[in-house]
């Protein structure tokens, strides 16, 4: 049987896919393949199992290029990217990798929150630049973040471990909002459901772990960004549709917030050059997942997946 992979990936899982004896085609583009490319790829190789990334659009058409395709093993814990109803229409099985990214998408929140909460990028830049002349009582002043609440938005698993990192080990007080009420974070460390309204009247660090669903495109529209405290900073690492991003130039302009860190944006193959002209805004290039741990954790359980598949077993995480 044949597997296509349509990018390189690390190699655990693909040596995993090899050792139960799969044929394994891995896409030689070193970039993400188009629409177009990806369609004739899979028409050239009719695959019985295709590994995507949330780089590819897998929709109406791309299903129908993959007839004897019995699963899409997405590389990533979102599937915003995957149009589930064709494929559930198409009895194709839809898997994702929970789980072995979180430590690596929390740690990076964590980063980023202390990153722009102390300047740390603007910092290294003055230096880079030459402009530090010796020690200045009025420098770079940062926030401390002790005694500071912290507004998780989606508190999933991603969510909790961040409330965890920053009550643990920086002392904040934790707030969040989700669909779910969350029982053992507010026992363990004693956080509060909020409103999404009060959520963001009270936080001081709003730090978004929601997936990309039409309910959270723009949930941080003008109106909504307007309700946040002047002195906040806003992180997102979860998807870059969930945040209006000309509201939050013009909110961090006016700084009515105080700075932003994304690792997501609304348009990852052009990023707003906007928001790369603020200085009160840190950016990084969709990495949050990316660790040596978490990305071979990932390779291992999207082959796992496909392995149960071909094997008529039920995949161990089908999203729907
Ligand atoms: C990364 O964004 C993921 O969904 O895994
Ligand atoms: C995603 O893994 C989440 O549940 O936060």
């Amino acid at each position: 049987m044949k597997i296509f992979v349509t990018r390189n990936i690390p190699v655990a899982g693909i040596e995993k896919l090899k050792a139960s004896g799969y044929e394994v085609i891995i896409s030689d583009k070193n970039d993400a393949l188009t629409q177009g490319e990806l369609i004739e790829q899979l028409k050239t190789l009719n695959p019985d199992a295709v590994l995507c990334l949330l780089t590819d659009k897998i929709d109406a058409a791309v299903f129908d290029a993959a007839p004897n395709a019995k699963i899409f093993a997405n590389y990533a814990v979102g599937f915003d990217n995957i149009d589930l109803a064709e494929a559930k229409k198409r009895g194709v099985a839809i898997t994702n990798t929970p789980g072995v990214l979180t430590e690596a998408v929390a740690e990076h929140a964590a980063a980023l929150i202390l990153a722009i909460g102390r300047r740390i990028v603007e910092a290294d830049d003055f230096l880079r630049n030459d402009k530090y002349k010796g020690w200045d009582p009025m420098l770079l002043l940062g926030i401390e973040l002790k005694g500071k609440t912290l507004g998780i938005v989606g508190c999933g698993r991603i969510g909790q471990r961040l409330a965890e990192i920053m009550k643990n080990g920086f002392g904040m007080k934790i707030i969040y909002n989700d669909q779910n009420r969350n029982e053992s974070l507010e026992t363990e460390l004693a956080a509060e459901f909020h409103e999404i309204d009060s959520l963001l009247k009270e936080a001081d660090v709003v730090s978004i772990h929601l997936p990309a669903t039409e309910e959270t495109a723009h949930l941080f529209n003008k109106d909504n960004l307007a309700k946040m405290k002047s002195s906040a900073l806003l992180i997102n690492t979860a998807r870059g549709s969930i945040i209006d991003e000309a509201a939050l130039v013009e909110a961090l302009n006016k700084k009515t917030i105080a700075s932003a860190a994304l690792d997501v944006f609304e348009d990852e193959t052009s990023v707003n050059r906007d928001l790369a002209s603020l200085t009160n805004v840190v950016l990084t290039p969709h990495i949050a997942s990316a660790t040596l741990e978490a990305r071979e954790q990932m390779s291992i359980i999207a082959a796992d997946n496909i392995i149960s598949v071909l094997n008529n077993q039920p995949p161990q995480n089908p999203v729907m």
